[in-house]
């Protein structure tokens, strides 16, 4: 024991510390929370471009820039793990602005990389996306799927996920790269949920036409689907978050690299998504159909066999009508929080 009054013992430190990239969006905020539920000590790295500054504890927050690769450095001294959700995310914006993509998601990635190479971090979860496969010709999919991305967002990923394979050959970083199917819901009981601004997500989109009467646009009821919508693999934010806790935990434990589709494994239609939106809510939803939107797939859903099996991960609040209730729920209190003066 040391003396009384002696400062903190900082070596033999058991509690891992994480610096989590992103951490002000989406599913970095509600991962964030859920390793300091476990007891994990987080640091949080967000330029807040597209993240929440109310989204992460103030002390945990750090408003840098992943392409500051000098300021990142010093951050990442003790760091045992980091997990990289930051990235712009959105397939139409990426199509019409291919270098910003590139920019900010790789050229991000490779500072945050090089810092990491700087500090001697030797562990990274990536958040991947299922937009590495293009239009697969099989379903559900495995992870070694032929990668054609049609999209400059799926590219990036894809790109990233390369240069971690030689990371790991030539610096011995070990990652793990958790391919996202369609991330959905909330956690309202701890106010995290989905705020996008623009919105482009199917289930904000359904509240938000019944909010105002606006229909929402259906793109597309001529896919070779059952009802002719496309079809998506819907997961609940919160077991993808446990899904990257799950990787760190493998990583933590010697892990070699590796590459995992990250959804529920069961697809539903948008028609279907609607009908639980409209269950859910007690309301009808306006809409029109309206033409396929570029770049669509038909029908996307993992074959998640690899990280049940190889994570111990399985899904415990992905069934669709609990995303739409936990998703319906923090919508109302974000609408309301909006309209307090
Ligand atoms: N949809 C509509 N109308 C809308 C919005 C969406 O009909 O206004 C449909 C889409 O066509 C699609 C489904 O609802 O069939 C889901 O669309 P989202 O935009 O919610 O999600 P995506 O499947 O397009 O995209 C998700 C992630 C991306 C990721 C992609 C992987 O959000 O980040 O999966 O394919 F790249």
């Amino acid at each position: 024991m040391p003396p009384a009054g002696s400062p903190p013992r900082r070596y033999n430190r058991i509690v891992p510390k994480i610096l989590v990239t992103g951490g002000a969006g989406y599913i970095g905020s509600l991962t964030t929370y859920q390793l300091l539920q476990r007891g994990f000590e987080v640091v949080v790295v967000d330029d807040l471009s597209r993240g929440h500054r109310h989204n992460v504890p103030p002390d945990l927050l750090r408003v840098v820039h992943l392409q500051e690769t000098a300021a990142l450095a010093p951050l990442l001294i003790g760091v045992d793990a980091v997990v990289h959700f930051a990235a712009f995310i959105a397939v139409g914006e990426s199509a019409r602005e291919p270098e910003l993509y590139f920019s900010n998601n790789v050229g991000g990635t490779i500072s945050l990389l090089a810092a990491m190479a700087r500090a001697g971090v030797k562990r990274l979860v990536f958040s991947s996306t299922a937009a590495v496969y293009g239009n697969p010709e099989t379903i559900p999919i495995p992870e070694d799927a032929p990668l054609a991305p049609v999209s400059p967002y799926g590219e990036s990923k894809l790109i990233v996920e390369r240069m971690l394979k030689q990371l790991d050959e030539f610096r011995g970083l070990r990652s793990v790269a958790l391919r996202y199917f369609n991330a959905c819901g909330a956690m309202p009981e701890a106010g995290f949920g989905e705020q996008h601004d623009p919105e482009t997500h199917l289930i904000p989109l359904l509240f938000r036409a019944i909010d105002t009467g606006e229909p929402i646009k259906i793109f597309g009821n001529d896919y070779p689907t059952p009802d002719g919508t496309c079809v998506r693999d819907y997961i609940h934010v919160s077991d993808l978050a446990e899904a990257h806790l799950a990787a760190l935990d493998y990583l933590m434990n010697g892990g070699k690299s590796d590459v995992f589709n990250a959804g529920a494994g069961r697809g539903q239609t948008v028609m279907e998504v609607m009908r639980a939106v409209e269950e859910v809510t007690g309301r009808k939803v306006p809409y029109v159909i309206a033409p396929r939107r570029e770049g669509d797939a038909a029908e996307l859903v993992a074959d998640s066999g690899k990280l049940r099996r190889v994570l111990g991960w399985k899904p415990v609040r992905s069934e669709l009508g609990r995303i739409v209730k936990d998703a319906w729920e923090f919508f109302q209190s974000a609408r309301a929080g909006a309209s307090r003066p």
